[in-house]
């Protein structure tokens, strides 16, 4: 199957030179989604469900705060709110946070002063922590980046060697929200109580029978950071995870880690964590040399 179906499918791979513009302009949009203050929704659904990190329910984020120690620096790329700092005060390390929000970066500014916050792309910003940190981790953000190479090779940049890059993000092997959302994106609990039967069918069709061989077919091609142009946030209310764009996988994630030199020291499909099953969650830690 040759790239021109792959694009045919709505699909770009970040890493070919051909695709760039398509995705510098997807960036322009993606930001604009991000810092409009319109979206506020957005902010109020982003960050639910993570206010408390527990084992039985966090059990990766547990993992990763339980391998640090005090006084470490950690710089969090696609921060969002404060949550990710008030849980990790209980490692006593150094946060910084960088989100391309402004308005929630100044938000968190005034909630946790203790932290620092910095305003800026996870694929460009944030120079100036360049080597310095012990930890460059990033929860729920590279799904979002338009350039993942781009953010994977900023993280190894921030850490000194013998730091460490960690990533916590969904697995969208079986396929993600913009490409089963129907006509609009809402859950099919909602759409089930507003009769919307038509719409509900049209999202089971594209998720048990539309998409499943062709998105083998993209996991199997050469594609390596396949990047969907067409995340329905952009032509439709946000819900849950419609502003995905990169068809993230583990061993996606673990190989570009890897072709930047670093060493992939954990995977979370290979640990045995009590309740992290089924999850559908890619876990990966890589130390820089
Ligand atoms: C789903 S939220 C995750 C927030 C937080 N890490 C968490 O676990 O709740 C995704 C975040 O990534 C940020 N983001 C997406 N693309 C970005 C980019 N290119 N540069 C900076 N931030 C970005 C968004 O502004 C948003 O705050």
């Amino acid at each position: 199957m040759g790239s021109n179906t792959f694009r045919s499918w709505g699909f770009a791979d970040a890493l070919d030179p051909s695709s760039r513009s398509e995705l510098e302009a997807l960036t322009k949009r993606m930001h604009a989604f991000y810092t409009d203050p319109a979206n506020a929704i957005y902010w109020e659904q982003a960050d639910a469900g993570n206010e408390r990190w527990l084992p039985e329910t966090h059990p990766y984020h547990c993992d990763l705060r339980s391998r640090m120690t005090t006084g470490e620096r950690v710089v969090d790329f696609g921060c969002g709110g404060t949550h990710a700092f008030s849980n990790l005060k209980l490692a006593e390390v150094l946060y910084t946070g960088l989100d391309w929000s402004t308005d929630q970066v100044a938000q968190n500014r005034s909630r946790e002063p203790e932290a620092t916050y910095i305003a800026g792309s996870v694929m460009d910003g944030a120079r100036e922590i360049d080597g310095s940190a012990d930890w460059a981790i990033s929860l729920f953000a590279i799904e979002h980046c338009t350039f993942p190479d781009r953010m994977l090779r900023r993280m190894a940049e921030a850490v000194r060697p013998g730091g460490r890059v960690a990533i916590l993000c969904p697995d969208f092997e079986p396929g993600m929200p913009s490409l089963r959302a129907g006509f609009t994106a809402a859950t099919r609990r909602d759409k089930f109580r507003r009769l919307q039967w038509l719409d509900l069918a049209w999202g089971i069709v594209q998720d048990k029978v539309f998409w499943p061989r062709r998105l083998r077919a993209v996991h199997r091609s050469s594609m390596r950071l396949p990047i969907y142009l067409h995340p329905r946030c952009l032509d439709a209310p946000y819900y849950s995870d419609t502003d995905a764009v990169f068809l993230a996988t583990e061993a996606k994630i673990a190989d570009h880690l890897q072709s930047l030199g670093l060493e992939v020291t954990t995977r979370g499909r290979r640990l045995d964590l009590p309740h992290a099953a089924n999850l559908g969650i890619c876990y990966v830690i890589a130390e820089k040399a």
